[in-house]
């Protein structure tokens, strides 16, 4: 074989070896659709063990807990771990594994109650904040709403672009208020609800993950939470902003990691930020 063809050959292997192994390292990196797939994933096995009979246990608050919250942040650990195995992890159920920078913030069933007891507002919560990328996942299996956004490039529910709403007006609004975690931000919402419930609507569905994309969905105006956990709403954050809602905290600083309340609204944000202040 002539020298020309040894050369060409090697050539053509070596571009060949390059396509591949980027294509597989563009497809094994590429985290936000490997969470979008995991979600699914998570999505089906929730539905398996909703319409079976379960047995719950309870936690600090009276946080009710199930088996498949446990199984399926399990998977989702498993999974991380296999695929990402320098990334840090804060799940509900497990707490917290440091790593790189990159960190997943999960909440395997978000709405356990409603899980619990048969209602469909329950929903997969998982979200990225990475150095270089960021987003956020909810799935709610048993009302069809996949709702998923990276930074940068918009929001979307079941595959079609989602807008907060640009309704202004406070009596024309609809409102969701969580219902608080401990004593303190349930007597807070009290409050809240006192002062606003003749200004406004208020309604609660009982998962603050899809709670926040029912505000990224124009669904509602806005969301309030005293006394909420990051994994509650941390993947619906990043859905709601690139949707063109405003996330901040009830005092109207950013929220982040260590906030212990959250606010989420769309053209409105500003008239309920003035009414849930503390
Ligand atoms: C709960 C939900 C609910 C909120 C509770 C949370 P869980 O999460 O987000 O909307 O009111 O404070 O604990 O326990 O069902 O994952
Ligand atoms: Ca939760
Ligand atoms: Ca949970």
């Amino acid at each position: 074989m002539s020298n020309f063809l040894i050369l060409s050959f090697a050539f053509l292997s070596f571009i060949l070896n390059c396509l591949v192994h980027n294509f597989f390292l563009v497809r094994i990196m590429d985290r936000f659709s490997f969470a979008k797939r995991l979600a699914k994933k998570c999505g089906k096995i929730a539905m398996e063990d909703f319409k079976r009979s379960k047995s719950a246990s309870y936690k600090k608050n009276s946080e009710i807990v199930t088996k498949t919250d446990k199984k399926i942040e399990k998977l989702i650990w498993n999974e991380i771990h296999r695929a990402f195995p320098n990334d840090a992890m804060l799940g509900e159920e497990f707490g917290l594994e440091k790593g790189s920078d990159n960190i997943w913030i999960v909440d395997p069933i978000d709405g356990t109650k409603n899980f619990y007891v048969g209602n469909p507002f329950f929903a997969i919560s998982i979200a990225f904040y990475g150095e270089y990328d960021t987003f956020g996942v909810v799935y709610a299996p048993a009302l069809g709403h996949f709702f998923y956004a990276r930074q940068g490039e918009g929001a979307f529910e079941n595959g079609r672009p989602i807008k907060c709403s640009s309704q202004d007006d406070l009596k024309k609004s609809l409102f969701i208020s969580d219902s608080g975690l401990d004593m303190k931000s349930r007597k807070r919402i009290g409050e809240i609800i006192g002062r606003i419930v003749t200004k406004t609507n208020i309604r609660r569905f009982g998962s603050s993950a899809i709670e926040t994309c029912y505000v990224a969905s124009g669904r509602a105006e806005g969301f309030f939470a005293p006394g909420v956990h990051v994994w509650d709403v941390a993947a619906g954050a990043v859905i709601a902003k690139e949707a063109g809602c405003t996330v901040s905290d009830m005092s109207g600083r950013l929220y982040g990691m260590n906030s212990n309340d959250f606010l989420v609204a769309g053209k409105v944000y500003k008239k309920i930020l003035n009414l849930v202040r503390k």
